[in-house]
């Protein structure tokens, strides 16, 4: 059997950010290096997406040719996966003839068999620039939900599609004039004749991700139509039919064909021009495309059909497991303002597999994650250095100490079997969660096993036992190395270079297969340097002001619902005051509550506060506050409390109420 492995096409306008990482290129690359240790031939596919109006766009502001915007981006995208040990069999771009060919084959295929049909459209046309405006050219006020930045047909606020004519206020991109509506002549892909073939193949797929299917059932419940796939553009794959100049392949048509001549580039580079035959024409090849939520319609739908009405006959999606979004530090990751982490930057300060070993323990499978710098210093320092490297450290430097780093096999207690035992069965389910792309969950695992390690060596106390039970010790030490072996292995798709320091510290051979992780030998350990480094407070705090600095994005602020109505006299009811605080201190075993002794003039009170998250107590002496004064007075932690302060909250805290003058006692209103 065969696999092909895809990873969505990067658009070449813009960085790898880590939520693209997180969603289409580490679990792929995981999994490839997975199938890789199972022995599995696979090929591993992808490269940039090179067309669509963003890069003509981008082109367009900076006076150079898309091509050149499409070069730059092409070799920083493909540097900065170098720089996470993304390894693609090929990485190829969608601007290259051999695509262009096969593109326009595909849509001739298409074509001659009456998939693709023509009509007369409406489109924006700008006067001005004398050019239609398709997509991103254009921009205006979103009919259906009134956002800014609408598209000529989407919103990208709403994800609502409509008439372009419908859209308001319509400003050409280039110019910012009001365009007009002209006709114009595109085709469309009649997805309504793949209907059953569609639902007969979906039909076997009860293995999908359920998002990805459900996705797909509802939409072949709903009915399927016909889709647009071509542009009034010059950037793209030209239309190959006669007179159809200035018409290209829309973006999303020629894109997925990228997989295949990426795959023809790839054979060809290896001398072997037909070898991507083997692989694209074989009923029996599995194909996954690893792909983000945002990419499923393509992938699950348009792309099958399109493979559905080729001439060859190509192998169809086998898996396409699409991952949830990664969020950045509790806001959605946007790189217009730049509220991104950029892989690029990311691996200067940190070591690439640091990275990896996050988003992989963090993964967006099944909901959408967030990356937190703090969480990211915490996993690196509390599991990766204090648990694996920790359980390393200890079992190099114990056997070099008593045993000149030689751990013989040896009779082994019953203890040492049940713990090996544990650790078998744990790379058992992790062999099966891998095939199943259950990246976070193995690397949970994974960590669990070298917890288990040090709660072996600690129990077993080889540092006590060694005087009186040499033989004892070197069981546990050889169980302890075997568990370094065997997590080795399991890890080595996560963190391949790591894994490779560590087995060759261990002085392993060369890993063969993950069976590799079963078998009982002699360890005669070499030198040990620590596996993983701390990650230091500082290092952390500036990552976050960095981001904070180049960032244009404000945090989203959530408002409170406005309550139910009151009357008037409901209001004056209620009795607000000035209070000066006289005194504060904690209300012991607490962490929010401040006891404040308050002055209203007239007389004193006490009450409790629920401020000490934001107050220390000498920050609020001599504060003149405002206070609801008639509240039935009730008893907080033993202090009778009588009386509430008011205090404006939002993300940023709480804020008590302060006036700009009057004196304890005035009444507010
Ligand atoms: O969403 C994106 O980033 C697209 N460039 C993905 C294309 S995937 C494939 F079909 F090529
Ligand atoms: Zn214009």
């Amino acid at each position: 059997m065969k696999y092909i492995v895809t990873s969505a096409l990067p658009y070449a306008n813009g960085k790898l950010h880590v939520g693209h990482v997180a969603g289409a290129y580490l679990p792929a690359d995981i999994f490839v290096r997975f199938l890789r240790l199972e022995n599995q031939d696979v090929i591993y596919i992808c490269g940039t997406d090179e067309h669509g109006t963003p890069i003509s766009i981008s082109a367009g502001k900076e006076g150079i040719s898309p091509k050149e915007i499409v070069d730059r981006y092409h070799t920083l995208i493909s540097d900065a996966f170098d720089g996470i040990g993304i390894e693609f069999d090929n990485f190829s771009g969608t601007a290259r003839e051999q695509h262009h060919t096969l593109s326009q084959e595909f849509f001739t295929s298409l074509y001659e068999k009456g998939n693709i049909t023509s009509k007369t459209t409406k489109q924006f046309y700008c006067e001005h620039d004398k050019r239609f405006l398709p997509d991103r050219y254009v921009e205006g006020i979103c009919p259906k939900c009134g956002a800014e930045h609408a598209r000529g047909d989407q919103c990208d606020t709403c994800g609502q599609t409509y008439e372009t004519s419908t859209l308001k206020s319509p400003k050409c991109k280039l110019c910012g004039n009001e365009p007009i509506i002209r006709e114009t002549k595109h085709w469309f892909l009649d997805l309504s004749q793949f209907t059953d073939r569609l639902r007969d193949w979906i039909a076997g797929k009860d293995y999908w991700k359920e998002n990805v299917r459900n996705f797909m059932l509802n939409l072949l419940r709903e009915g399927l139509i016909e889709r647009s796939i071509t542009r009034d553009l010059s950037w793209g794959v030209p239309v190959p039919l006669p007179d159809t100049e200035g018409k290209v392949l829309y973006v999303w048509f020629d894109a997925p064909i990228g997989y295949i001549s990426s795959t023809i580039e790839w054979a060809e580079k290896q001398g072997d021009k037909d070898k991507w035959k083997d692989y694209w024409l074989n009923k029996d090849t599995k194909m996954v495309h690893f792909i983000g939520k945002d990419n499923i319609i393509f992938h699950a739908l348009i792309w099958p059909a399109m493979l559905m009405g080729q001439d060859k006959d190509y192998c169809l999606p086998h898996d396409i497991p699409a991952n949830e979004f990664m969020n950045l530090e509790g806001e959605k990751i946007s790189t217009s303002r730049n509220w991104a982490i950029w892989v690029d930057e990311f691996v200067q300060d940190f070591d690439g597999e640091y990275l990896r070993y996050y988003l992989a323990a963090n993964a967006p499978e099944r909901q959408d994650s967030d990356f937190g710098f703090k969480d990211f210093q915490q996993k690196i320092n509390g599991e990766l250095n204090n648990v694996l490297g920790n359980f390393a450290n200890r079992v190099f430097a114990f056997a070099k100490r008593h045993f000149d780093s030689q751990i013989l096999g040896c009779e082994l207690d019953e203890t040492c079997k049940t713990t090996l035992k544990e650790a078998d069965e744990a790379l058992h389910e992790i062999r099966k969660s891998y095939y199943e792309y259950q990246v976070k969950k193995n690397t949970k695992t994974i960590i669990d096993i070298a917890r288990l390690g040090n709660r072996f060596f600690d129990e077993r106390k080889p540092w006590a036992m060694i005087k009186e039970n040499k033989d004892q010790v070197q069981a546990t030490l050889w169980t302890c190395a075997s568990l370094l072996d065997k997590i080795s292995v399991a890890l080595t798709p996560i963190l391949p270079k790591h894994m490779q320091k560590l087995r060759d510290m261990m002085q392993l051979e060369a890993l063969n297969s993950f069976d590799d992780a079963f078998l009982s030998k002699d360890y005669i350990l070499g030198d040990f340097s620590p596996l993983f480094r701390k990650i230091e407070d500082e290092e952390i705090q500036k990552q976050i002001d960095k981001l904070h600095a180049g960032s244009a994005v404000e945090p989203e602020k959530n408002y409170d619902p406005v309550k139910d109505e009151i009357d008037f006299e409901d209001f004056m009811k209620l009795d607000l005051r000035l209070a000066k605080v006289l005194s504060a201190e904690r209300v012991p075993k607490t962490d929010k509550l401040l006891k404040l002794r308050i002055d209203l003039g007239f007389e004193e009170r006490d009450l409790v506060a629920g401020i000490a998250e934001h107050y220390k107590p000498e920050d609020i002496v001599g504060k003149i506050v405002t206070m609801v004064v008639n509240l039935q007075p009730r008893k907080i932690r033993g202090v009778l409390s009588q009386g509430m302060i008011l205090a404006a909250h939002d993300e940023s805290g709480l804020h008590v109420l302060t006036p700009d003058g009057g004196s304890p006692g005035s009444s507010v209103q």
